[in-house]
């Protein structure tokens, strides 16, 4: 599993949470409980800092890095779907930032929020806490609220995983 320290700054990864073999995590990088990261992922907390909270999963392919003026941070019970990029922007707690899209620096995601599939939220831009931002370049939907805890059977999928491949998954060659 390629976990690397980088000088002085090394990840700081819960015994709960979950590193896919596959996955690369660099740095200045801390992983709470039951967060978990996939094959492809690369946490790289070189300039900056990079959170992730409680049972968020950060998926397949996802890219997440931070500035040095803009660390990364993502809540807890957060969905970072496959191929996202999030570059020195915040996520509180709740959200879905889905599949293919891409969170750029400044950008601050309020709780229980969604930023959709392909989405494309520029530098400094901003998701009130249960709405949804879609779109290139991103924009807030109208007249639309995201459900209370709507992330939760990802979640709960997600940290059930965690066990499963803990417990059963093999390298065959
Ligand atoms: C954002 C998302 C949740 C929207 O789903 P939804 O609310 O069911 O949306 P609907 O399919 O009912 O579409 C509603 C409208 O939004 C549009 N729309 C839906 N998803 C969109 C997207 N990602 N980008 C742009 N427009 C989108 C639809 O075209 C439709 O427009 P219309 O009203 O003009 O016809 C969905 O697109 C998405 O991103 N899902 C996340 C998948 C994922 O990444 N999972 C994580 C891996 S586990």
């Amino acid at each position: 599993m390629p976990i690397y320290a980088l000088g002085d700054k090394e990840p700081i990864i819960h015994p709960d949470a979950y590193v896919h073999p596959d996955a690369t995590v660099i740095g200045d990088v801390t992983l709470r409980a039951f967060a978990s990261v996939w094959p492809q992922a690369v946490l790289r907390g070189d300039s900056g800092s990079i959170q992730i909270g409680e049972r968020t999963s950060v998926q397949d392919g996802s890219i997440l890095h931070c500035t040095e003026f803009h660390p990364t941070v993502v809540g807890a019970n957060c969905v970072i779907g496959h191929n996202v990029h999030i570059e020195g922007a915040t996520v509180a707690d709740n959200c879905l930032i889905a599949s293919g899209s891409v969170l750029l620096n400044g950008s601050v995601v309020e709780e229980g929020a969604v930023l959709g599939a392909g989405a494309v939220m520029s530098f400094n831009g901003h998701i009130p806490a249960r709405r949804m931002a879609l779109g290139v370049p991103a924009r807030i939907r109208e007249n639309h609220e995201v459900a209370a805890m709507a992330t939760v059977p990802i979640v709960d999928g997600y940290v059930e995983r965690i066990k499963i491949y803990k417990a059963g998954l093999r390298r065959l060659d």
